[in-house]
């Protein structure tokens, strides 16, 4: 979620990673009636199809959305990243991406990269970006590619606070946009005291405290919720300003640790291999369907 004209964006963004297929278009449709104008897709979430008809029935114009979507593993690579992209961007019946990302920092990123800068130079893509690059493989990206990454969307929220990697992607003015800004309220966020105090001051919930702060340090964000009601909590954050002391507190709650997995656990990266293989042994044995 952002403010217009604050970031990449020229809207408030609503993520939709983990809505179902039949979920995402009414998702969709309620987050661009409550305002938002930024929506977050990528390949792997199978729903690139129905965000693009929720946008095409708002009657929106397209020029007011900002559409981001990244790039799945098996895609990667000069050729497959290219074709990929152009379907992706036939899916979401648009001729344009605002933001295009790598999902993962894994496999042929540097041949993806290039198909990218190519669509960037055509027009194809007006931004495009990385994801889940830890600090040392974002700049090696930013030193080692022709056109620079202009985003990291990266797990971002008060306890994992990529305070290390914020520092170097500022050097290098790439954007961080948060993933999960909010944890999906993991270890109690939702329920934090020093959050909730915080919150009691202004009329805030812990979630709009959470997000203010992002915005605070100037990190693009991308809740989600399948919930208008809460659609419209998470978009009601431009009316109130956290002070330096609260922004201290919550600085002070990083553990600099994922609430989730490290990209960097070789186990980890087995378990994105494998499942890599079995998507694509289940794509080619289902190819008619065409489900990709
Ligand atoms: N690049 C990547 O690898 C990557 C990975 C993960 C996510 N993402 C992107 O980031 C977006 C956001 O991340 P996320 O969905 O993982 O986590 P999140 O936005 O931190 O949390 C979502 C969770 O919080 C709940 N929630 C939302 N607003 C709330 C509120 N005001 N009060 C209480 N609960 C609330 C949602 O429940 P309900 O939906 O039931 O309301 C959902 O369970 C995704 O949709 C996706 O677009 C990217």
């Amino acid at each position: 979620m952002m403010k217009k004209n604050e970031s990449t964006g020229r809207g408030r963004t609503n993520g939709i990673y983990q809505v179902t297929k039949d979920e995402c278009e009414r998702c969709v449709r309620d987050a661009l009636e409550v305002g938002y104008r930024s929506i977050d897709t990528a390949q792997s979430y199978f729903n690139e199809e129905e965000v693009g008809k929720a946008i095409e029935k708002s009657g929106i114009d397209r020029k007011e959305i900002f559409l981001t979507s990244k790039v799945w593993i098996e895609h990667f690579g000069y050729e497959e990243c290219k074709k990929s992209v152009l379907e992706s961007v036939e899916k979401l019946r648009t001729d344009y991406l605002d933001l295009m990302l790598l999902h993962q920092p894994f496999g042929d990123t540097y041949g993806a990269w290039r198909a990218l800068e190519e669509l960037y130079k055509e027009g194809k893509l007006h931004a495009i970006g990385i994801s889940n690059h830890y600090t040392d493989r974002m700049v090696e990206f930013a030193n080692f590619t022709n056109i620079k990454p202009m985003v990291n969307q990266m797990e971002t929220h008060p306890l994992n606070q990529q305070k290390t990697l914020k520092e170097w992607a500022d050097k290098y003015d790439i954007r961080l946009e948060a993933w999960a800004p909010f944890g999906e309220g993991r270890n109690g966020l939702f329920e934090n005291e020093v959050l909730k105090t915080i919150g009691q001051k202004y009329g805030k919930t812990t979630a709009q405290v959470m997000l203010r702060w992002h915005i605070q340090r100037g990190v693009i964000v991308i809740p989600k919720s399948v919930h208008k009601e809460r659609m419209i909590e998470n978009f009601n954050v431009f009316d109130f300003a956290l002070d330096e002391n609260d922004m201290n507190q919550i600085s002070q709650m990083d553990t600099a640790t994922s609430a989730f997995f490290s990209h960097q656990d070789p186990a980890m990266v087995e378990w994105f291999v494998k499942m890599v293989e079995e998507r694509k042994s289940q794509h080619d044995s289902s190819k008619e369907k065409k489900n990709w």
